[in-house]
């Protein structure tokens, strides 16, 4: 799929820019600070409905103005659609396909998928474990939407079984202090952990599909990223992502061991693993097992990535888990994702960029952002845009 128009109006720094894009590469250039990762950020947001700079909605909005909108021409199998994002911080946001009525943005996810590969993705490799987690998550969603729901009915069981733990925890202060003698506090906490016990079944069962689903993308996305560092690095080593479990010990040695377990015997083992941590969990206010205290452990050659890669190892493992993740969804979708490249080519070397030159030439439709044009290889330049204190301006041929 390709876009065929951009449309920003109050977005970042862009009180209003349209721009016509055509398959094939497509170079946005402009020195620090112009809008260049604005625009292709806003591309990103349509197919994600988040930003890979922040979290929260408020700074996508121009300051001043009080909301946003993303439009674009999504053009998938020669067919195509108009897809627009209104993005009010602090209130609900709202989409709209074609000349149909205003929805939920969640249901126009998967209209546009792009894959983004920006500075940013460095955390992926250095960062913390929900870096991780994020980047699997997210291509959940794009390959199959209806995570997007799963996913976020998980965040709300762990919110609520938290807060269940934490009034626990009082209750059973009291009840150790004074015995016997109080016959309420004990009928209590006896509900609360009965409670518990409802909550572990939900979170076991929603959470154990959410491991299920992660561990089939790992297989499925491995075999891509060892190729795409590989041809990235020509061959320096090898690159491997494994996943790190937070459930009981047979089960976790399993999986780290690259097995998929049933996604019956996941759920199980969840449920035992609640009632091995109970004390700790009631101690510590927090669930301690589930997916949301998973990581992917990332390996070149026998060592790990995080701590001992080099910067450009790093960036070019970051760069492999992104093109694997444009491989993956190239076959399963059957029509390329939007590949989107912000600053990439800086930091890499000279072998470096031509081999990704050669590996993304064939995308159907790639965003480049540089600071320096230089850095872009000349296979790989294409049409090329000036971004200049936020005008985008097509530079002749
Ligand atoms: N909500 C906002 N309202 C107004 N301006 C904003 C907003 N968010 C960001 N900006 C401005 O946009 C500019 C950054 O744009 P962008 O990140 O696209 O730059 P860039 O061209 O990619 O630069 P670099 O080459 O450094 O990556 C900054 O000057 C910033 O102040
Ligand atoms: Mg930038």
């Amino acid at each position: 799929m390709h876009l065929r128009h951009l449309t920003l109006a109050d977005f970042r720094s862009y009180p209003a820019v349209d721009v016509a894009l055509e398959p094939g590469v497509t170079t946005f250039v402009g020195l620090n600070g112009q809008g260049k990762t604005n625009l292709v950020e806003a591309a990103g947001y349509l197919a994600s409905l988040s930003s890979h700079r922040v979290s929260q909605d408020g700074p996508l909005v121009r300051a001043g103005a009080e909301r946003a909108i993303v439009r674009a021409a999504v053009v998938r199998d020669g067919r195509e659609q108009q897809l627009e994002l209104e993005i009010n911080p602090g209130k609900a946001n709202r989409a709209r396909l074609g000349r149909a009525a205003a929805t939920r943005p969640r249901d126009v996810l998967g209209t546009l998928r792009t894959v983004l590969f920006a500075p940013e993705d460095l955390a992926l490799v250095k960062g913390d474990p929900g870096e991780r987690r994020r980047f699997l998550d997210e291509l959940l969603v794009a390959r199959q939407p209806r995570w997007s729901a799963a996913r976020s009915d998980y965040d709300k069981i762990v919110k609520q079984r938290n807060a269940l733990l934490k009034s626990a925890m009082p209750l059973l202060r009291k009840g150790s202090r004074r015995r016997n003698s109080d016959v309420d506090v004990y009928s209590e906490l006896a509900s609360a952990l009965h409670t518990l016990e409802v909550w572990d079944s939900h979170l076991a069962t929603v959470g154990g599909s959410l491991v299920y689903a992660r561990l089939r993308l790992l297989r499925d996305l491995s075999p891509y990223l060892e190729q795409a560092y590989d041809e990235v690095s020509a061959g320096r080593s090898q690159a491997r992502a494994t996943y790190r479990s937070s459930l009981h010990e047979p089960v976790a040695a399993r999986i780290a061991a690259g097995e998929v377990p049933e996604q019956e015997e996941i759920v199980a083992a969840m449920h035992e693993s609640f009632a091995q941590v109970r004390t700790q969990e009631v101690e510590r206010g927090v669930t301690l097992v589930g997916p949301h205290r998973d990581d992917v452990v990332l390996q070149l050659g026998d060592l790990p990535a995080k701590g001992y890669a080099s910067h450009g190892e790093s960036w070019s493992f970051a760069l492999g888990l992104r093109l694997a993740s444009f491989q993956l969804l190239r076959t399963d979708l059957g029509t390329d994702p939007v590949l989107v490249l912000d600053d990439v080519f800086a930091e890499l070397d000279a072998g470096r960029r031509e081999r990704l030159a050669a590996l993304v030439a064939d995308a159907e439709q790639v965003l480049i952002t540089a600071a320096v044009a230089d850095d872009v290889p000349e296979a790989l330049t294409g049409r090329r845009f000036e971004v200049e204190l936020g005008k985008v301006a097509a530079c002749p041929d």
